[in-house]
């Protein structure tokens, strides 16, 4: 971090419950260091990934000695990453920004490949941009503080990212969830390793997301159905996602592109892992019509095209947009309920 600052002045953003958990101590230590260091931190959550939240940060930037060659460090979940990332994009029409993710899901995917955000009513992610860090700097010791919800969310993410575009990645997770369920930090750190680099190399072949067949968005297109559905509330994205994979992977079991114990192994491994595969294991209870009206509006957005990421096998996906309401539908209904809603 002391090399990413470089000499520099740093302006540390973070939120409420990360200030005093990591983003204080870190900012005393940079103290010792030598380098001059405010912090300002906002309420935590998806809410305040919002104008309000921005319009803050801006003013506090422009309030302080903050000058263009001085660096903003974002200590936090992805909720931060996405908000500090948009406020160093804009502020001065860019100034040097470093991720310090500290979630799982924040660790393993949105601190890395640029895109910042914040949301507006209207829609998720609406005011943004591409805008890189200058690094991103993963501590798998801020994770200990971290509930194990939260990591089964984020380790949504990397499972996707296994069976989109690497064997090797699905397997790590396959051979040691229990570990990293544990904690166990050697494990933690390989897995945090490999699916950034998985993410960065998916990133690098198409920055600026020109080619709109993305395979990072497996899960996606049904995980944000359930989110707006669920009215982001007491949904987690990372379990949103994952349902979204075991009805996607139906899907392509049904039209015959996925074989039977690959579908079984996906579904298998985030059952495992403690994620929702079935609409009846989620925290928040949705009827298909929901799921089926909020992709009708995702439909609309798109105009009319609804694109759905399928495997092929643990480490191949491909991109349709012709998956109808009645296949989704039979999905949905297909993936088994448990009689335990281990949410609740
Ligand atoms: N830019 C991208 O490419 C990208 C990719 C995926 C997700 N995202 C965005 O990321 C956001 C979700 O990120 P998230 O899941 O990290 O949620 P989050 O940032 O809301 O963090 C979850 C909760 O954990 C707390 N927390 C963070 N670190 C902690 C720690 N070490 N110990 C204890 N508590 C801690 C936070 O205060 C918050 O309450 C969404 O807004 C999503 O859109 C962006
Ligand atoms: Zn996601």
């Amino acid at each position: 971090l002391l090399s990413a600052i470089d000499g520099r002045d740093a302006a540390i953003i973070t939120d409420d419950e990360v200030r005093h958990l990591h983003a204080e101590p870190l900012a005393a230590r940079l103290s010792q260091h030598g380098v001059n260091t405010t912090l300002t931190s906002f309420p935590p959550g998806e809410a305040n990934k919002s104008w309000r939240t921005a319009a803050a940060l801006l003013d506090w930037l422009a309030s302080s000695r903050f000058r263009r060659r001085d660096v903003v460090i974002a200590v936090g979940g992805g909720v931060v990453t996405d908000t500090a990332g948009w406020i160093a994009a804009s502020y001065m029409r860019g100034v040097p920004y470093v991720n310090v993710p500290t979630t799982l899901l924040a660790q393993v995917d949105a601190a890395l490949g640029g895109k910042v955000a914040i949301d507006h009513p209207s829609a998720k992610n609406l005011i943004g941009a591409f805008y890189q860090p200058k690094a991103v700097i993963s501590n798998v010791a801020y994770l200990r503080t971290l509930g194990l919800r939260q990591i089964r969310s984020g380790l949504a993410e990397a499972v996707k990212k296994g069976v989109i575009a690497s064997p090797e990645l699905f397997t790590l997770i396959e051979e040691g969830h229990a570990d990293i369920l544990d904690g166990s930090p050697r494990i933690l750190e390989e897995l945090v390793w490999t699916a950034s680099v998985v993410k960065c190399e998916l990133v690098g072949r198409d920055p600026y997301e020109e080619d709109l067949h993305r395979h990072l968005n497996f899960g996606h297109t049904v995980g944000h159905a359930l989110e707006t559905a669920t009215g982001y509330g007491e949904l987690l994205h990372g379990e949103a996602v994952a349902l979204g994979m075991a009805v996607a992977s139906l899907i392509a079991e049904t039209r015959g592109l996925l074989a039977a114990h690959a579908r079984e192994r996906i579904v298998g491994l985030l059952r495992r892992v403690g994620l929702p595969t079935c609409l009846d294991e989620l925290a928040v209870q949705t009827w298909p019509a929901d799921v089926l009206a909020a992709l009708g509006q995702i439909r609309k957005i798109r105009d009319g095209n609804l694109r759905f990421v399928l495997p092929l096998k643990i480490g191949k996906a491909v991109v349709v947009d012709d998956v109808t309401d009645a296949e989704i539908r039979s999905a949905l209904l297909a993936t088994a309920p448990t009689s335990s809603n281990r949410w609740r």
